[in-house]
């Protein structure tokens, strides 16, 4: 940042850097062809979505689970159906340990890992005056340290190979407070990683490229529930939730070169919630 317009005209050595070797073609920008995509929260939901755009896209695909292992038949569906390299993993991301040998496996399995999307997270939607210190915990465990273990580890990985690129799932949380049901912790948690992806795509600018997606209320078991589902139908100017078929291009423009000059961005994508 220059403070004066004399500091700013000194010309500084390696700039402007060049154009990438982004195609022109703007469908050949959007294949994934040979690329290694992690996808963490990939047994279902958005992230199983995202998964399944990847392998759509021609990308091989480490699809990441906790506890539902339908990751496993999923992931071997996509491959037979895509001609593409699956495998599951089954990676508490609250666990460093887990999340580093995870890692360190799929650049063995793949051979590299060209895009890791942190996808992983849970609600414990109360106040925080109902909520005890373990449900702090366990979301903050989830929800933000399983987001700097995973970019921790993916990012010495990037910065190794000299590129990457990290795609963080944060939340409209990160940008409203939610109604009419108060969770004060899952949308701090969410502001945290939104604020991550930003100070990472600056630290990173060297070799890897990092954006956030804000996804509104999508129908999954994550999305909206009885006692707030009403008030997102109404609060969406398009009147409903989103179906996950409706993130997979979002994920993949982020994931494909088509979005070779960003970086740092928070994208919504919300059916127009937060716009009132
Ligand atoms: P989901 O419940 O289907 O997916 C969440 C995934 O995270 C599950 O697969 C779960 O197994 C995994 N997970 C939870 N704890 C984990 C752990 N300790 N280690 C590894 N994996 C773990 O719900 P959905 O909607 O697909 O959520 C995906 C992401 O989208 C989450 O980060 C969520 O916060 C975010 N999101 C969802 C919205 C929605 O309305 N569905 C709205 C805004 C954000």
């Amino acid at each position: 940042m220059s403070m004066s317009v004399q500091d700013s005209a000194r010309e500084r050595e390696g700039f402007p850097r060049p154009f990438p070797g982004t195609p022109s073609n703007v469908l050949e920008q959007l294949r994934l062809n040979e690329k290694v995509v992690v996808v963490t929260g990939a047994a279902d939901g958005i992230g199983l979505a995202v998964a399944e755009a990847m392998a759509e896209a021609g990308a091989h695909v480490g699809m990441w689970y906790n506890s539902n292992d339908a990751a496993i038949q999923r992931s071997q569906e996509l491959a037979s159906a895509h001609n593409v390299k699956t495998a599951a993993y089954k990676v508490d991301v609250s666990d460093p340990d887990q999340v580093q040998e995870a890692i360190a496996k799929v650049v063995k399995d793949f051979g590299k890992m060209d895009v890791f999307v942190a996808n992983a997270g849970m609600a414990i939607s109360k106040g925080l005056l109902e909520t005890s210190l373990d449900e702090y915990q366990k979301q903050m465990s989830v929800n933000v340290d399983g987001v700097v273990f995973c970019a921790k580890h993916a990012g010495a990985i990037f910065k190794n190979q000299g590129f990457g690129n990290l795609i963080i799932t944060s939340s409209i949380s990160a940008h409203i407070v939610n109604v009419p049901v108060d969770q004060p912790i899952y949308n701090a948690t969410k502001a945290y990683v939104t604020h991550l992806g930003k100070s990472l795509a600056r630290e990173w600018r060297e070799f890897a490229r990092v954006n956030v997606v804000s996804p509104g209320f999508f129908d999954t078991k994550m999305g909206a529930g009885p006692d707030v589902v009403d008030e997102a139908y109404r609060m969406s100017a398009l009147g409903r939730q989103g179906h996950v078929k409706e993130i997979k291009g979002l994920y993949l423009y982020l994931a494909s070169n088509a979005s070779s000059y960003m970086t740092g961005s928070d994208l919504l994508i919300d059916g127009g919630y937060v716009l009132p």
